[in-house]
Order: C-alpha cells, then sequence, then structure tokens
C-alpha cells in the first residue's frame, strides 16, 4: 500500500500533524498501538501558551476550546506563607488558557474522522524499514490480524518516549542529554469548584504543591513526591492533608471533594537530537521530555509538528534540502523550554537530603521574581510562550 506520510502514534502529535497535513493537501496513514478510549481518557497536563491556542485556532480545531477553556491572565506564585501574583496580562500583553490534553485529542480525534482521515487504532508490531531511502516503508498488524506495508515519502515518529521509532536511529549519531530528578507528581482530579482563579504554584519545605483546575467545577492538584513512591500509599485523606498542609494561607480556604484518578509520573529532562534520520522525522515527546512545572510538553509537540508539516509539504514536492533545516528549527525552541522548565522545577521542589543552603536560595529567587519587573517579565515570557515557528 502507499501513502505519503506515514505516522506513529494517536497523541497531540500525531494526530495535529495528520490534521496539518490534511490542510496542506497530504494524504497519511496514522497508526496507534491503543485503542481510541484510551487515548481520549490518559490524563495529562493542560496548559496552551497564547502561541498555541492561536496556532489550533488557526488550524479550525478551536470550537471547544474557545467556549471551553479558561482563559488565565497570570499565575500566582506562593513561598514562605506568602501568596503573589504574577500578571503576565500587565507584563507580555500574553495569556495562557487552561484546556484539557485529553480535550485536545477528542476533538482531533473526532475532527479525523469526520474528515476521512485513515487512522487505525490497537495496531501491533508497529515497525519501519528503509530510512535512509526515498520509499521508507511503515508496517505493522492491524487490530483484526492483517499485516500492512505501507510504502511512504515520509514516517513521523510521534510515538512518544516509549515508542519504537528514537530507538530505530543509530546511536552513535544521536547526542543525549538526560535528567532524571529526585522526585515526582502525584496528579489528582477532584470534582470540586476550584479555590483559585489562578494557578498557584506552591514552594513549601515538605514539599512542591500545585492546584490548577479543569472546569469552574473540577479542580486538578499535584504535590511532589518521591519517585518511588506507590499510588496505593496514596490514601484519598492522606492526598488532602497533604494539600491542605502545603498550600494553608491565613483566610483562605481550599475546598475539597471526590477524587476523580490518581496517579504519580516521574519528572525527567530529556533531549535527543537530531530530530531526522534520513526520511524519520521525530516530534513531540518522542524526542524530548521536559518536567511538567513549565507546562511545556504539549506546547512543544505542537510547535514540532507545525515545522514538520510545512517541511514535509516541500518535501513531498521533491525538494529534498527541506528536511535538513527540520532539527535545528524544533530544538532552539526545545532548549528553550527544557531550561525554563528545569529552573522553574528547581527553584520550586524541595530537594531530599537538601541543606538549608538549597532552600534560601530558592527563596531567595522567589522573592526575586515576585519583586523585580524584570525577573518577573522573563518568567511570564517564558511561561506565555515563545514566538510562533513556520
Ligand atoms: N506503535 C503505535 N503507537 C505507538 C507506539 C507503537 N510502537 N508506541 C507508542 N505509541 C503511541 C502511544 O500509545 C501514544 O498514544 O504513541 C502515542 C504518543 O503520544 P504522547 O505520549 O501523547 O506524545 P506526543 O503526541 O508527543 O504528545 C506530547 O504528551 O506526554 C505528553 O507531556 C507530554 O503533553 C506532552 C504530550
Ligand atoms: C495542569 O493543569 O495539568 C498543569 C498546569 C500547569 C502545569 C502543569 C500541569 O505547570
Amino acid at each position: 500500500m502507499r501513502t505519503q506520510v506515514g505516522i506513529i502514534g494517536a497523541g497531540p502529535a500525531g494526530l495535529l500533524l495528520s490534521h496539518l497535513l490534511t490542510q496542506r493537501g497530504i494524504e497519511s496513514v496514522l497508526v496507534e498501538n491503543r485503542s481510541r478510549a484510551y487515548c481520549e481518557a490518559r490524563q495529562r497536563a493542560g496548559l496552551l501558551e497564547d502561541g498555541t491556542v492561536k496556532l489550533l485556532r488557526e488550524a479550525g480545531l478551536a470550537q471547544r476550546l474557545d467556549t471551553e477553556g479558561l482563559e488565565h491572565g497570570g499565575i500566582y506564585l506562593q513561598f514562605a506563607g506568602e501568596r503573589h501574583h504574577l500578571d503576565f496580562r500587565e507584563l507580555t500583553g500574553r495569556t495562557v488558557t487552561i484546556y484539557a490534553q485529553t480535550e485536545i485529542v477528542k476533538d482531533l480525534i473526532a475532527r479525523r474522522l469526520a474528515d476521512g482521515g485513515a487512522l487505525e487504532f490497537e495496531v501491533s508490531g508497529t515497525a519501519v524499514a528503509g530510512l535512509g531511502t526515498a520509499r521508507p516503508v511503515l508496517s505493522y498488524t492491524t487490530a483484526g490480524g492483517d499485516r500492512r506495508e505501507l510504502v511512504c515519502d515520509a514516517i513521523a515518529g510521534c510515538d512518544g518516549f516509549h515508542g519504537i521509532c528514537r530507538p530505530t536511529i543509530p546511536a552513535d549519531l544521536l547526542t543525549v542529554r538526560d535528567r532524571a530528578y529526585p522526585y515526582a507528581w502525584l496528579g489528582i482530579t477532584a470534582e470540586v469548584p476550584p479555590s483559585t482563579d489562578e494557578l498557584i504554584y506552591n514552594h513549601h519545605r515538605e514539599g512542591f504543591a500545585l492546584h490548577t483546575m479543569r472546569t469552574p467545577q473540577v479542580s486538578r492538584f499535584y504535590l511532589q513526591v518521591r519517585p518511588d513512591e506507590r499510588i496505593g500509599d496514596w490514601p484519598d485523606d492522606r492526598i488532602w492533608a497533604a494539600l491542605q498542609r502545603r498550600l494553608a494561607l491565613p483566610g483562605w480556604e481550599l475546598k475539597e471533594g471526590p477524587i476523580l484518578d490518581k496517579a504519580i509520573t516521574p519528572m525527567r529532562s530529556f533531549v535527543s537530537a537530531p530530530m531526522r534520520y534520513g526520511r524519520l522525522f521525530l516530534a513531540g515527546d518522542a524526542a524530548h521530555i521536559v518536567p511538567p512545572t513549565g507546562a511545556k510538553g504539549l506546547n512543544l509537540a505542537v510547535a514540532d509538528v507545525t515545522v514538520l508539516a510545512n517541511t514535509l509539504a516541500r518535501l513531498v514536492q521533491g525538494d529534498t534540502q527541506a528536511a535538513d533545516g527540520y532539527s535545528d528549527a524544533c530544538l532552539d525552541r526545545v532548549w528553550r523550554a527544557t531550561h525554563f522548565s528545569w529552573w522553574m522545577t528547581s527553584m520550586l521542589h524541595t530537594i531530599p537530603g537538601g541543606d538549608p543552603m538549597d532552600t534560601d536560595l530558592q527563596l531567595a529567587q522567589l522573592r526575586y521574581v515576585t519583586t523585580s519587573r524584570a525577573a518577573a517579565t522573563s518568567l511570564a515570557e517564558n511561561y506565555t510562550g515563545y514566538p510562533p515557528l513556520r
């Protein structure tokens, strides 16, 4: 069988890429080893940069985002018993929008199916070959058990951190930067209206906490825990008690409600370069991972595939030079976001076994960003996002 672009992975990167390619008149087939229901239920972050919202709007994908998304003009930073507001609108003229990644995935799948897009869920045995040739091959076994071989012009590896694409690139051609952090996030969704109008990022000696939200009726929270902790050791009462202690502020009340889901996610910074090998192009988590503190993961995936759609449009028209700039165009932004996410993470998390010097340095940095306009603007500029890539 023949298609122009074979896409592996139905996360935000693969799904958005297939839509952007259709808009450019390019045919693709997307294969995913999980079920549609699984992809639509996976809980992930939910904060969109200003530029991400604009890109989704331009791509005609923002109908529900524009009605249900919650636009935020800033965040709170809480430390040493004080809560400070950073006003992004005033500092940068930009805002961010809360809209869960799961909702974006649902919107994208619905749109792809409505447009007659080729999506194959529950495939197995995904493999790629011929990457150094002009006709790479994507093979897989369908849910029904048929083995397929798709001859493509290019293959997009949008298969996340644990996918098969990155490992097919010879290791001696890759530069990998990897840092695991000595903490993880325990995330919960709770059926209770948010106790805040904007996100609260909270520095506390017991560990970081974040109060975020999904809708006016549903809140989301994260707690810093050790990476080796098990979710079974965190009954609901223990989670609420920790959130109450860490987020406490005189005169402010944290409302509690039924917990709908909970999970522990490890944190790492990871960048693999280059993001291309012959006719295989990596995008999103397949090439880079950031800790969630800066909320950059989804935004980077969207930026990558925007560049990739334009790169592939030129490639399929016979412009073989087009591929050369892809990796560098993405990696500048990837490294900026990697630095920002590492910096936010380092400023806000309690270092296990850390000495008081570490804590005082963090507090000095937090005081600086909440009192210096220059420092606050730098945080706001990074948080609300970077100029669009083409
Ligand atoms: N064959 C087919 N599909 C695969 C394979 C495979 N061998 N391996 C992985 N996949 C699928 C996964 O099941 C998943 O649905 O690839 C998809 C990758 O999606 P994501 O992990 O969501 O990655 P990406 O689209 O790059 O989105 C990045 O997701 O992890 C968050 O924080 C991250 O918000 C960021 C966003
Ligand atoms: C979320 O809403 O899930 C979220 C928001 C901001 C972050 C991380 C996660 O930094």
